[in-house]
C-alpha cells in the first residue's frame, strides 16, 4: 500500500517571527533549525541540556491562520516531566526537542533559550550586549570503532560533529588529541566538544558539558578588574579585582617604561608580575564561581598601551618617545598559554588592539562599549586615568586623542593626596562667608557634621583626600571667593578666616585640622589646574578639529567618572560646558568592552575595523593644544562662557584677582 503522505502544520516562532510549514511529527527543535529559529541546544535533542525550552502561546495568534494550542503538541514526555519539575505542563512549557508538532503551533522562545539573546545592560551601560559566543559546547555521540574501520577516534569524532551539528571541523589544538581516545572511551563514546569561531575544534570533555566561561579583564595602571561570564548567557557570575603589582616599578605609566628601559631584565619582570596578577583573579574569580580556571575557555584583555603591550611582552620603550609608535595596532588572538594565561590549556585570550601611541585597548574597550558611531548627536567620550583618552564625534566621523593630565585627578602629587580608598575625603562642602567645611570620607555614610561621625569612620580615620575629594574642595573653595579665577589661594589679609594659613609666600586651606591633616596647598591648586587644563585642552581641540562649538553629551568613562561629581568637573572647568543632565558615568566602559568582546565575537571585527577608522589627533605636535590649554587653566575658562554651568551655578565674578582681571600672563607665571 503507498504510504499516506504526512499532514503539513503551521508553526510560528516568537520572537524571531520564523514561521512555515513542516510534516506532522517534526520535533519544535527541528522544526526551528529548518525554519533558522533562534533556538538553543547543547545537548543536540537529546533531552539532557535543557537548553531548548519553549512555550506554546494558546488561542488566535497573529500571523497564523488558524488557532494554536497546547494540544497541537505531542503528549509530555517523562524526560520533560522530570526536566521541567512539572507534572501537568499546565505553564505550556516544553522542551522543543522532545515536543512533536501534531497541529498549528505558536511557540514563543524565551530569552533564555535563544543562542544570540541580549544581555540586559547596567544602568550605566550604553546598549545591550548581543550574545554570539566564539566558543560553544556541542554534545555528540561518536561512533566506537569496529574491525574493518580505519578511521582515527579524532575523524569519528569530526565526522559525528558533522552529521549531528553540520559542523565542519576544519583544525583542532594538539592538546584535544592527547587525552582524546581515553575521554571517548571513560564516556562510552558521548562527550562535549568546544569548537570556536565554529570550526575549531578546541576542547572535549566526557559526558554532557552545558557550560562554558570567559573572563573579560581590564589592566589598569592601579588595579585590575575582571569578570567571568558564563558565555552561553552573557551572566556575569563573579567579578573581582586587585592592584597592579606593578606599582612598585612607579605610579604612573612613564615610571613603568622608564624602568623597562633602564634596568635589564625590567621589562621581563613587570611582564611576568602582571601575568601572575592575571592568573591570581582568575583563579580566585573560578572559585568564587564555584568552577575551575580549566572552564575557562576564553579570555579577553584590554588595557592603556602600556599594560596592554606588557602583558603581550611586547618592549614598551617606544610608547615612552616621540612618536609614541605602537608595536602593532591590530587585535591579537592567540592561545591563553603562549601569554602564560592559565585557563583551559586550549582556552584563547583576545587582546583588543590599541588605537595610537598613548590610546590604549582600554579606549578600544570604551569605543565598543559606548558605540558612538550609530549616534547622531554629538557625544564626547572621556576615560581620565593616569592619562586622559578622549572621542569626540558621531556616526559621521570619529576623533581620538590622549591628553596627558598625569595622576593628579588620583590624589597624586597632591599633599594630602591618596588614591580613592577607605579613609580618603570625597566629598566636600565649605560653607561661603565662614569657610567651615564638612566632607565625607570613604567607608562613612555620614557627613563630618553629622552626629556619630567619628565613629562611623574606617579604621585608621580620615587619611588624606582623593580625586573627587581635592576636585571638590577646589571648586567649593572657588565658589566661596576663597580662591580666585586664576587659581590663588587668597590671603587672610583679603579674606579674613582661621581655616587660612600662611605657608611661605602663599597660602593653604585647612580643611582637617589635626594629624594627620589636610590642607589644600597652592601646589595642590596648580597640579589640579595643570591636570583640567590639560584635559580641557585634549577635548577642545578636537572639537576644534571637528568644527563644533559645543557637544551634545559627555560620558565619563573609569571608576574616576563613577565617582566625581560633575557639577564640580564643571565648575573647574575640566569638561566642556554642557547641560548637567547630559553628562553621565558611563562606568566601567573599557571593562564592559572587555565583556562586549568576551561574548559578541562580531564585535571583534566591529571594533578592528572602528580603531583603523578612527582619525587620532596627537596632541603633543599640535600647536593648537598649547593654545587651548594655557586658556584653560583659570577656572572655569579665561574666555569660554560656560552659559550651561551659570544656569545652575552662580560663579563668582570674574573679576576677581588682585589686579581685577584674570590675565593669562599671571597665571602662565604662577604656573612656572
Ligand atoms: S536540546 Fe537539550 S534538552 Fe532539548
Amino acid at each position: 500500500m503507498p504510504r499516506q503522505p504526512s499532514r503539513e502544520c503551521q508553526i510560528l516562532f516568537s520572537p524571531s517571527g520564523k514561521r512555515g510549514s513542516v510534516p506532522e511529527g517534526t520535533s519544535v527543535l527541528q522544526a526551528a533549525q529548518h525554519l533558522g529559529a533562534d533556538l538553543d541546544s547543547v545537548c543536540g535533542g537529546r533531552a539532557l541540556c535543557g537548553r531548548c525550552q519553549v512555550e506554546v502561546t494558546e488561542g488566535e495568534v497573529f500571523g497564523l491562520d488558524v488557532a494554536s494550542s497546547a494540544g497541537n503538541l505531542s503528549a509530555m514526555t517523562e524526560a520533560e516531566r522530570e526536566f521541567l519539575g512539572t507534572s501537568s505542563g499546565a505553564d505550556n512549557r516544553r522542551l522543543a526537542c522532545r515536543a512533536r508538532i501534531i497541529g498549528n503551533v505558536a511557540i514563543d522562545v524565551p530569552a533564555g533559550s535563544q543562542v544570540h539573546r541580549q544581555v540586559v545592560r547596567k544602568p550605566c551601560e550604553a546598549h545591550d550586549i548581543t550574545i554570539r559566543p566564539v566558543v560553544r559546547p556541542y554534545f555528540v555521540a561518536v561512533d566506537a570503532p569496529v574491525p574493518g574501520d580505519s578511521r582515527g577516534d579524532l575523524e569519528r569524532l569530526c565526522e559525528s560533529l558533522s552529521r549531528e551539528w553540520g559542523i565542519d571541523v576544519a583544525g583542532w589544538d594538539q592538546q584535544v588529541v592527547t587525552h582524546l581516545q581515553r575521554t571517548l572511551r571513560e564516556a562510552n563514546w558521548k562527550v562535549t566538544a568546544a569548537i570556536r569561531h565554529g570550526r575549531r575544534l578546541v576542547a572535549v570533555w566526557p559526558g554532557l558539558k552545558d557550560r562554558l566561561f570567559g573572563v573579560a579583564i581590564d589592566v589598569g595602571t592601579t588595579t585590575l578588574a575582571a569578570h567571568l561570564c558564563d558565555l552561553g548567557s552573557g551572566e556575569i557570575l563573579v567579578e573581582a579585582g586587585r592592584m597592579n603589582p606593578q606599582i612598585r616599578f612607579g605610579e604612573d605609566l612613564m615610571s613603568r617604561v622608564s624602568y623597562s628601559m633602564q634596568n635589564p631584565g625590567g621589562r621581563v619582570e613587570m611582564t611576568r608580575l602582571i601575568r601572575e596578577a592575571i592568573n591570581d583573579l582568575v583563579a580566585e574569580l573560578a572559585e568564587r564561581a564555584g568552577c575551575d580556571a580549566n572552564d575557562v575557555l576564553e579570555v579577553t584583555v584590554v588595557g592603556n598601551s602600556t599594560m596592554h603591550h606588557l602583558v603581550l611582552g611586547w618592549d614598551p620603550a617606544e610608547l615612552g618617545r616621540a612618536p609614541f609608535t605602537l608595536a602593532s595596532n591590530r587585535a591579537v588572538d592567540v592561545p591563553a598559554r603562549e601569554l602564560g594565561i592559565v585557563i583551559h590549556p586550549s582556552g584563547y585570550a583576545h587582546v583588543l588592539p590599541c588605537i595610537a601611541g598613548h590610546v590604549g585597548a582600554d579606549m578600544a574597550g570604551v569605543l565598543l562599549a559606548e558605540a558612538p558611531w550609530d549616534r547622531t548627536d554629538m557625544s564626547l567620550v572621556v576615560d581620565v586615568g593616569t592619562n586622559a583618552e578622549l572621542v569626540l564625534g558621531n556616526r559621521d566621523r570619529l576623533l581620538v586623542a590622549s591628553s596627558p593630565t598625569g595622576p593628579a585627578f588620583e590624589g597624586a602629587h597632591i599633599s594630602a593626596g591618596q588614591r580613592a580608598a577607605p579613609g580618603a575625603i570625597e566629598r566636600v562642602r565649605i560653607e561661603p562667608g565662614t569657610l567651615q567645611p564638612r566632607f565625607r570620607v570613604i567607608g562613612s555614610e555620614l557627613w563630618s557634621d553629622q552626629p556619630g561621625f567619628a565613629d562611623s569612620l574606617p579604621a585608621g580615620g580620615v587619611t588624606g583626600i582623593c580625586g573627587s575629594g581635592i576636585i571638590e574642595a577646589i571648586a567649593e573653595l572657588f565658589l566661596a571667593g576663597a580662591i580666585t579665577a586664576d587659581g590663588r589661594i587668597r590671603g587672610n589679609d583679603e579674606l579674613p578666616s582661621e581655616r587660612i594659613v600662611r605657608q611661605g609666600t602663599t597660602f593653604a586651606y585647612v580643611l582637617l585640622d589635626g594629624q594627620p591633616g589636610v590642607q589644600v596647598q597652592q601646589g595642590d591648586v596648580r597640579a589640579i589646574q595643570l591636570a583640567k587644563a590639560a584635559l580641557y585642552a585634549g577635548a577642545r581641540l578636537l572639537m576644534e578639529k571637528l568644527g563644533v562649538e559645543r557637544v551634545d553629551r559627555i560620558r565619563l568613562a573609569g571608576a574616576f567618572g563613577a565617582h566625581i561629581d560633575v557639577r564640580y568637573a564643571m565648575i573647574l572647568g575640566m569638561i566642556p560646558d554642557c547641560p548637567l543632565e547630559r553628562v553621565s558615568s558611563a562606568g566601567n566602559a573599557a571593562g564592559t568592552g572587555a565583556r562586549i568582546a568576551l561574548l559578541d565575537r562580531e564585535s571583534r571585527a566591529l571594533i578592528q575595523r572602528r580603531v583603523a577608522e578612527v582619525e587620532k589627533i596627537e596632541t603633543a605636535v599640535e600647536e593648537r593644544f598649547q593654545h587651548h590649554f594655557v586658556a584653560a587653566l583659570a577656572i572655569p575658562h579665561e574666555t569660554d562662557p560656560f552659559h550651561d554651568l551659570r544656569q545652575v551655578v552662580a560663579l563668582p565674578d570674574d573679576d576677581t584677582d588682585t589686579d581685577g582681571r584674570r590675565s593669562r600672563r599671571h597665571i602662565r607665571t604662577s604656573m612656572t
